[in-house]
């Protein structure tokens, strides 16, 4: 198996690194590809050193069997012909191409097989949001078709990339040594803060990361789900929390829906109330599964159940969803 990573640079670029080694992926060849400002830097692998190449229109992906994409929306969407023309499997973490509907947009616990119908050779990585939602709402939908979903996100600034991150602790530095905070990434200081805006606002008031989730969601799951969220950025380096609020067809007991989730792919059930048992982003960064806690039955609906989510966002969220995209096509000998 021949492995490029573009963007190999940045927050979900070391990610991949760092899953592809934990997982023990399946790879004989490695290539990283960055922007000029990367390239030639050097990173080690399992040992080897491998040196940036500069991503440019040439064939230099002949040969890649699967390629990793996190460089942004403007370069998948510039280099995606390049990158898929001699047969490579571009998964795509970008937006891009996410709504398109010759690219399928794969959660492997919900849809895995929507990715072996990819007639442009791009398979789309949903939004972070997206997916730890999806996964969640998977293991309900088994049990009852969920009409309608309320979520609320509290987003870390390391979905925003790399430099955010580095954005926020040095804030704290600053505003520690009494200096103003350095405001560049986001639209104001996230140092004891909190922004509700992710993204920029659409006509209808809904900011763009609020409304794929929307979309997203029903693409996912193949139905007719409805899904009103509210994004916000806030002071946490690592792991998306979410609350969510889901109308079932049917009502759904808490008995029911912890059995549901304890024994769902990729979660993990951490609900002890009582014992002060309930997921933080805190200890959920650098683990793989989705976490889910807080189950109750919502007090103003009989058919309603809320329930909290935290995921690491740069790994379910982008890097291990793309590997496990992989990983499931291998599985199936698609590629
Ligand atoms: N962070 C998250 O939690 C997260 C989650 C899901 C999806 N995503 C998506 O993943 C993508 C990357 O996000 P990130 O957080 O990793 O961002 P980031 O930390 O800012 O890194 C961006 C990467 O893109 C590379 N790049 C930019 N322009 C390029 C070009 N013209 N050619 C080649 N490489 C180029 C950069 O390389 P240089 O160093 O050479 O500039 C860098 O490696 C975005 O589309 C983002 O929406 C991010």
């Amino acid at each position: 198996m021949k492995v490029a990573i573009v963007g190999v640079s940045g927050a979900v670029g070391q990610e991949f690194l760092r899953v592809l080694d934990e997982r023990n992926f399946p790879l004989d060849e490695l290539v990283l590809f960055g922007s000029s400002r990367s390239a030639g830097r050097v990173y080690s692998f399992r040992g080897k050193q491998y040196t940036v190449k500069e991503l440019k229109h040439n064939d230099d992906f002949k040969g890649i069997d699967v390629a990793f994409v996190s460089a942004g929306g403007g370069t998948s969407v510039d280099f995606a012909e390049t990158i898929t023309k001699h047969g490579t499997v571009m998964i795509d973490n970008s937006s891009a191409f996410r709504m398109d509907k010759d690219v399928p947009l794969v959660v492997p616990e919900v849809n895995a097989e929507d990715a072996l119908n990819r007639p442009r050779g791009i398979i789309a990585n949903p939004n972070c949001t997206t997916i730890q939602m999806v996964v969640a709402l998977k293991a309900i939908e088994n049990l009852s078709h969920i009409k309608r979903v309320h979520v609320s996100t509290y987003q870390a600034a390391s979905g925003a990339g790399a430099t955010a991150m580095a954005e926020l602790v040095k804030q704290y530095e600053q505003i520690l040594k009494g200096e103003e905070p350095t405001v560049e990434k986001f639209a104001y200081q996230l140092a004891y803060n909190l922004i509700p805006q992710v993204d920029v606002f659409t006509e209808n008031g809904y900011t763009k990361e609020e409304m794929k989730m929307y979309n997203e969601t029903r693409k996912i799951m193949h139905t007719d789900i409805e899904v009103s969220a509210t994004c916000v950025r806030v002071p946490v380096l690592r792991a998306h929390s979410e609350v969510t609020w889901v109308e079932t067809e049917r009502p759904i007991s808490i008995e029911e829906a912890r059995k549901a989730f304890a024994e769902a792919d990729g979660i993990i059930l951490q609900d002890e109330p009582s014992n002060k048992e309930y997921p933080m982003p805190l200890f959920v960064a650098d683990k793989e599964p989705v976490y889910v806690g807080r189950i109750r039955k919502d007090l103003t609906n009989p058919n309603g159940l809320t329930f909290w989510t935290v995921s690491d966002q740069i790994k379910k969220g982008a890097a291990l969803n793309a590997v496990q995209i992989a990983e499931y096509l291998i599985k199936v000998k698609n590629i």
